[in-house]
């Protein structure tokens, strides 16, 4: 374990036969299971050449649902803890250029696509937003990617001015994003003017959205030949478990990724901070809900 700043800590996590641990590109993160059942997801954060540990850091969060008070107060070296294998929801795509764009702990999808791209030779800059600049995660390594990292801060190159700096879309420039609501939100916005599809997010917060009151619907699990009631009160999921139909789960916020179907039939209601595309055919059923009184899955 590394204290990275006065709020963050990283960890290398090791098998416990020192065997090698499955690959994973940058972008990915795992399943992390610590205190209670719940599991949380962390961006790997290390080097995906070395096959012998995965690193994450972890931020102490004033209002920790549990998980970052356990790993800051109680987690220590050698201890064990249940990790799953890496999944990757937010991979490099081949672009002309490349602008990451990062703040606070959303450092850690961010930093091994920079060290990827330096080493691919990419076209590539990378703005890292932090609160102090004599003090934030990573440095020594950012400092090492040499002057295409600028680091904001009002001590560094001053605040970031995000609808300003992004107020002029940039054609073949793919944006890479990651870090508080506030901060992803911003870039959101900041880039509405963007060409479709040049901006991908990883969110560590489900989006706010104004959703309509929940009505019961149906869903027809094709494959598994069963059909379930889903009433106003529970999710999809939830209902789907209940009926014996297997969904993995895992952050039920409509985050992560895991509990991901995909539609055959019907119009789904996105409500997950996942999906851009409103017509899209995968469905996030922890949180989302169907727009028409039955949807057809491929479960
Ligand atoms: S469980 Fe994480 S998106 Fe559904």
């Amino acid at each position: 374990m590394v204290r990275e700043s006065t709020d963050i800590v990283s960890i290398e996590l090791a098998g416990p036969r020192g065997e090698p641990l499955p690959p994973w590109e940058p972008g990915a993160h795992i399943d992390v299971q610590l205190v209670t059942r719940q599991q949380r997801q962390y961006s790997l954060c290390g080097d995906p050449a070395d096959r012998s540990t995965y690193r994450i850091a972890v931020l102490r969060e004033e209002f920790s649902r549990g998980a970052s008070m356990y790993v800051h107060d109680y987690l220590r070296v050698g201890r064990t803890v249940h990790a799953g294998t890496p999944r990757n929801l937010f991979p490099l795509l081949s672009s002309e250029r490349y602008l990451l764009l990062a703040a606070g702990i959303g450092i850690t999808p961010i930093l091994p696509m920079a060290r990827a791209l330096a080493e691919r030779g990419a076209h590539w800059s990378l703005n890292y937003a932090v609160r102090d600049g004599a003090q934030f995660p990573f440095q020594a390594e950012l400092d090492a990617l040499g002057d295409r990292v600028t680091v904001n801060a009002p001590d560094r190159a001053g605040r970031l001015d995000l609808a300003q700096f992004l107020a002029e879309p940039r054609p073949g420039t793919a944006v890479y994003c990651c870090g508080p609501a506030r901060f992803t939100d911003a870039v959101e916005e900041a880039m509405a003017a963007w060409p479709r599809g040049g901006l991908h997010l990883e969110r560590f917060e489900p989006k706010i959205g104004v959703t309509r009151p929940n009505e019961p619907f149906t869903v027809r699990c094709v494959r598994s030949e069963v059909t379930v009631d889903v009433p106003a009160e529970l999710s999809m999921l939830k209902a789907l478990e209940i009926a014996g139909v297997a969904v993995p789960g895992s952050c039920l916020r409509g985050v992560c990724g895991s509990c991901a179907v995909t539609v055959l039939g019907g119009e789904p209601e996105h409500r997950d901070s996942l999906t851009s595309d409103e017509h899209s055919a995968t469905m996030y059923p922890c949180v989302s809900r169907s727009l028409t009184p039955s949807l057809e899955i491929d479960v």
